[in-house]
């Protein structure tokens, strides 16, 4: 047997030297995940034309070598697959590299107005209608450490400028009296629709703090033109090329996402394949579906790259995104829980977190309006990622689902639920029965100040096993797919 199978393998790599093309690129001499069913590691590994044409022993890869070949040396170290990420910002991200950035550090109220002091102070020449956007502010951490921050502590910084910060979990914005007043949003601004302007304490004027929406009523900062876009695009992908990240899905695209990234492409810079999902918004009824389904299917259909993957990375589009609710971390809780979120209630002593009602937020979308739309996607081939935060938005998007499958009980769709940050029991087994994807970020697992100690003491103590409940959706039958959601951080 091992005589037969010596002879075997060297006429193997007779006939291999005989008719193997030399390689663009071998990589040997490594540890290398080839991801099969039972995880082989393998040595070596060649590449021609983009595609993997060998993959086993260093003695095996010999005869790809030519000579004009690359070759890498692992001397022992691993290769892994290029990483998939289901759900990124990555424009965002991008930008964000590119502007006054707070970088997701725990800061007190004193070192954020240093900070953004820097920032004003290192930017010359500009008007009092310029305006000073600062990113990735830890918002939890100021608020524990400071109390609550607005434009009363905003307007000690010295400008004359407007000043919008935007917290890293993307849904609060903390603005100065400038920035109020250049937008006209005053004591008499109602609440738009999905957004909460807060007020100070008794009195309608607004606080500085905007929450959702409440931020679109802001007349800046002005949009990147589109040479930041481009910019902003080179850097995510350059911070994707160092991460090994080669697919990203990007997560709530707009349709002037297809330009910035296809002038990259162009220009030879696509070094990531992109998956863009269209962003849509509720309307206001179920009369306004048909409308909504056949606008964003032809959109999508237009900017979809039709071509079969190969080897150069291509833009595809071929899904929406919704959002069905805001985010559960504390003082947000814009997210639609079932159960009422606890607030802070001063006792004789202590402060004391009780069920309080007046925090049981409406979802975006009803589940009517939402399952007719996905059917009017699904029924077009159209895939559909849902922002779903809370217990209860996330069973609203399993509810849509249920509701397609029970009509069309053959037809296949694509439906990923992102977050899932807080999920009810009665819901784990649902996602492998209805088989939705569950889209979520293992590292909002840590224990970080956007969880400790507000948002773990207004979901109270009974909720805490329902948080970040990858392990028992996963165990209940759907492995879970992995997203980071960046640039936004918890
Ligand atoms: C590689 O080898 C081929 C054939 O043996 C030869 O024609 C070619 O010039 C070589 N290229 C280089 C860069 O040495
Ligand atoms: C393979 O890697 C090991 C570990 O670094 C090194 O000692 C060895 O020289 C390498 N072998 C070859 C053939 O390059
Ligand atoms: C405020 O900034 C201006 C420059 O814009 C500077 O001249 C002035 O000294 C600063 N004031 C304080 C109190 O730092
Ligand atoms: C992709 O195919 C659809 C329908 O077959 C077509 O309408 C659309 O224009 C194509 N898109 C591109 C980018 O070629
Ligand atoms: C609760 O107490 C804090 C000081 O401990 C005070 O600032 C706050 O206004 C009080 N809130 C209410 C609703 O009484
Ligand atoms: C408040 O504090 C006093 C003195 O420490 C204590 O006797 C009392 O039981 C406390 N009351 C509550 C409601 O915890
Ligand atoms: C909150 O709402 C629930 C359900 O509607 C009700 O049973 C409960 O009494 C309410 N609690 C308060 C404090 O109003």
């Amino acid at each position: 047997m091992i005589r037969l199978f010596a002879v075997a393998s060297v006429l193997g790599t007779i006939a291999a030297k005989l008719t193997v093309q030399s390689a663009d690129l071998v990589i040997r001499n490594g540890s290398i995940y080839t991801i099969d069913r039972v995880s082989t590691k393998a040595g070596a590994l060649a590449v021609k034309n983009g595609i993997i044409s060998f993959v086993g022993s260093n003695e095996g890869v010999a005869p790809y070598v030519g000579n004009e070949t690359k070759v890498v040396d692992l001397h022992g170290r691993a290769a892994i697959p290029g990483l998939v990420d289901s759900h990124m910002h990555t424009l965002s991200g991008g930008l964000f590299l590119l502007k006054c950035d707070l970088n997701y550090q725990p800061l007190d109220l004193n070192a954020v107005l240093q900070h953004i002091q820097r920032c004003i102070d290192d930017e010359t020449g500009k008007s009092d209608t310029d305006w000073v956007d600062v990113v990735n502010l830890d918002f939890p951490s100021l608020v524990t450490r400071s109390g609550s921050v607005g434009k009363v502590q905003l307007d000690k910084l010295n400008t004359s400028r407007p000043l919008s910060i935007r917290s890293s979990d993307y849904h609060t914005v903390l603005v100065n009296s400038r920035a109020l007043e250049l937008s006209d949003i005053t004591a008499s601004t109602p609440d738009p629709p999905n957004g909460k302007i807060e007020r100070l304490p008794g009195s309608k004027e607004p606080s500085g703090v905007l929450q959702d929406q409440a931020s679109g009523l802001l007349s800046g900062p002005p949009p990147p033109n589109e040479e930041q876009q481009v910019e902003a695009g080179r850097a995510a992908l350059k911070a994707l090329r160092q991460a090994g990240i080669t697919t990203f899905q990007e997560a709530a695209a707009g349709a002037d996402a297809q330009k910035t990234y296809k002038t990259i492409q162009t220009e030879g810079g696509l070094s990531s394949r992109g998956w863009f999902d269209y962003r849509i918004e509720a309307p206001p009824s179920l009369d306004g579906v048909p409308k909504l389904v056949s606008n964003a299917a032809a959109l999508i259909k237009s900017l979809n790259d039709n071509s079969t993957i190969g080897p150069a990375p291509a833009l595809k589009w071929q899904a929406i995104k919704a959002f069905v609710d805001g985010v559960i971390t504390y003082p947000a809780n814009t997210a639609a829980l079932i159960d009422p979120y606890w607030s802070p209630v001063n006792g004789t002593n202590e402060t004391v977190w009780r069920p309080d009602n007046s925090t049981l937020n409406k979802p975006y979308w009803s589940v009517e309006i939402l399952a007719r739309t996905l059917e009017g996607l699904f029924l077009q081939g159209i895939d559909a990622q849902l922002h779903v935060d809370g217990d209860l938005a996330v069973r609203i998007g399993l509810d849509a689902a249920a509701a397609f499958k029970k009509k069309y009980p053959d037809r296949k769709f694509k439906l990923g639920l992102a977050h899932d940050e807080l999920s009810h029991q009665d819901d784990w087994a649902r996602f492998a029965e209805l088989e939705v994807d569950p889209i979520m970020s293992f590292q909002w697992s840590q224990l970080s100040s956007f969880y400790i100690p507000s948002t773990f003491q207004s979901l109270a103590e009974y909720r805490k096993r329902n948080l970040q409940a990858y392990a028992q959706i996963e165990k209940a039958g759907r492995p879970i797919t992995y997203g980071s959601d960046w640039p936004v951080r918890r």
